[in-house]
């Protein structure tokens, strides 16, 4: 099987290009990646050699190069994560996350439709979007997979878009589609424009920990490796047209997961206790700042018994020993471009 997976020098991308390169000898699997700042080959550093990877440099919102890309290839199935995928950048350019996560995605739908034809329109397209689609929730409640779309920002709005093109192509041209809808991953890898890493950068830089509004607002954290565990058991296994939610039943409030953080830094870094705690600066609310997400994944358990496997305190500690160990990872993703992004969105957060 030829699995062209989109986004796979991404942050959750990366684990999922892993995954299938080391558990899947016979698969090919080509990364398909623009490389914007957030696309990095040094994520898949181990495993750049395999036989059975390749790296494709592409631009998704290309139609003629993605239709010209399925001519040569013919791939017997697409996973797709090729995104913009920061809310705060969706908020200063709405049109960019229009262009990558509805175009880029329409172009990859129509690619499929044109060239898996006959016995090829069961291959599978596999789009992975997020648990930002279903909106806010207040202090209960969950998300099902039955839970109506609203979403808020930019970036969840144009999720929403292009989960809604690739239900339209299943239910209209017939092609074998499936969604998951996920709630915030953290661990290795991630882009330090997100909270987790870019709280991990500025303690151990003795820089503000920025933390919008008052700090109340919760979200679900899951193990990245657990989303690409559960990605493989879904593109096996789930029907077409099937949707899974999947969460890690792991709520936090933005601020108690900040003091948790801290604590765990001052004891890895050698430093007085309450230290890292000390640098929590509370600044200017996000716009639009959905309150909570939580997600319920029973479904995904049930069916296909996918559990998270990592309690998150474990997580947090194998997460924050990662970026310790790999601050030349950091030094290089954090300089040029990233150093004008942070001026813009946090401008004088010094204390
Ligand atoms: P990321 O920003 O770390 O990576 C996105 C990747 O897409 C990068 O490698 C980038 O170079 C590539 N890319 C962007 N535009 C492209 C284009 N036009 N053509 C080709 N490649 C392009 O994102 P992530 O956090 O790894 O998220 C991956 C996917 O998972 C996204 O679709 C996102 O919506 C979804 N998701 C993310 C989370 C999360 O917590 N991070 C949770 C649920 C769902
Ligand atoms: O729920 C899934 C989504 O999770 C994914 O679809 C997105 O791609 C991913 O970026 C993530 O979105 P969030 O907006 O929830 O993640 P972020 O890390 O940006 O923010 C997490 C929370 O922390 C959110 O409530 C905003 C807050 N925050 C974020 C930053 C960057 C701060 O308080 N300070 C910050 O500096």
């Amino acid at each position: 099987m030829k699995i062209i997976i989109t986004g796979g020098a991404g942050f959750i991308g990366s684990h999922v290009v892993r995954r299938f390169v080391r558990n899947y000898a016979s698969y090919q699997i080509i990364n398909l990646d623009k490389l914007t700042y957030a696309g990095n080959l040094a994520n898949l550093k181990d495993i750049e050699n395999e036989a059975n990877y390749r790296f494709i440099k592409g631009d998704i919102t290309d139609a003629l190069f993605i239709d010209a890309l399925f001519t040569e290839e013919r791939p017997d199935a697409v996973i797709h994560l090729a995104a913009e995928s920061h809310v705060d950048r969706s908020i200063s350019s709405p049109l960019e996350f229009v262009m990558t996560n509805i175009v880029g995605t329409v172009n990859l739908l129509n690619a499929a439709k044109k060239y898996w034809t006959g016995e090829q329109r069961h291959n599978r397209f596999y789009h992975v979007s997020t648990d930002e689609v279903y909106g806010a929730l207040e202090e209960t409640g969950v998300f099902t997979e039955e839970t109506k779309y609203d979403p808020h920002s930019p970036y969840s709005a144009s999720k929403a878009g292009s989960d809604h093109f690739v239900r339209a192509y299943h239910d209209t041209y017939g092609l074998n589609t499936v969604i998951s809808n996920c709630s915030n991953n953290y661990g290795s890898h991630h882009f330090p424009e997100k909270l987790i890493p870019l709280a991990i950068h500025n303690i151990q830089n003795n820089k503000p920990v920025p933390v919008y509004g008052k700090g109340e607002n919760v979200r679900d954290w899951l193990w990245v490796e657990d989303h690409a565990r559960a990605i493989d058991m879904i593109f096996h296994q789930a029907k077409a047209g099937d949707t899974y939610n999947i969460g890690g039943h792991n709520e936090w409030k933005n601020i108690d997961l900040i003091k948790l953080l801290c604590a765990i830094m001052d004891r890895k870094l050698n430093r007085q206790k309450g230290s890292s705690a000390k640098l929590i600066t509370f600044v200017k609310d996000r716009a639009g700042h959905d309150l909570r997400y939580a997600i319920d994944s029973s479904k995904l358990q049930k069916e296909l018994g996918w559990v998270p496997s990592l309690q998150f305190e474990e997580g947090l500690e194998k997460t924050v020993d990662w970026y310790l160990a790999n601050e030349e990872w950091l030094t290089t993703v954090t300089s040029g471009a990233y150093q004008d992004y942070y001026y813009k969105q946090y401008g004088k957060t010094e204390k």
